[in-house]
């Protein structure tokens, strides 16, 4: 099995977002899970939402040593689809029972791949990813950007993408 897994949280599977995920997803042989197809719910302090889908995707995360967060920059943030699965995070701190599963998340790494309509991607984007990584014990890998001002041209991120995937082999 490969090392590597993505996870993608974007409003269109096939945007900007997809599109990069899907190019570097290509050179790494890798698959990328959309979590717009998932049925994962948002945090509930009573754990009514259990048996949701959450649970056995992390099953399949967890047997991945590198895990890919894709992302939109959707107002300042990460899209909601992402914030949500990472929210879910916090059952492995909650629920006693998912506690050694929850540390089974260190030692692993955690990589960005984001699309905005800016050049730059703002400190505070990555950090809520890199402070989360670090909450959960994952190592940060790094990150990729993309402008997709006026769509995403592959052409214009290639050295981006060659060097990104290098930190992955
Ligand atoms: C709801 C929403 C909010 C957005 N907020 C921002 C933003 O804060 N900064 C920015 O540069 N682009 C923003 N954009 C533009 C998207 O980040 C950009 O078009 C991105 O490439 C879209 O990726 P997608 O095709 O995967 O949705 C926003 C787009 C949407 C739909």
């Amino acid at each position: 099995m490969n090392k590597t897994i993505a996870v993608i949280g974007s409003s269109r599977r096939n945007g900007n977002t997809g599109n990069l995920i899907d190019l570097i997803a290509n050179k790494l042989d890798i698959e990328v899970i959309d979590l717009s197809l998932k049925n994962i719910s948002t945090f509930d302090y009573e754990h009514n939402n259990i048996n949701d889908d959450f649970l056995t995707l992390m099953e399949l995360i967890l047997k991945h040593d590198n895990i890919i967060f894709a992302s939109p920059v959707y107002w300042f943030a990460m899209s909601a689809q992402i914030k949500i699965f990472i929210d879910r995070m916090s059952d492995f701190l909650s629920v006693d029972e998912l506690k050694d599963k929850g540390r089974q998340l260190r030692g692993k790494v955690g990589y960005v791949v984001s699309t905005s309509i800016s050049e730059e991607i703002d400190d505070s984007f990555i950090e809520s990813f890199t402070k989360t990584f670090n909450y959960l014990g994952l190592g940060f890998g790094g990150f990729i950007h993309a402008n997709c001002h006026n769509g995403f041209h592959s052409r214009s991120y290639q050295d981006d993408i060659a060097g990104f995937i290098e930190k992955l082999k």
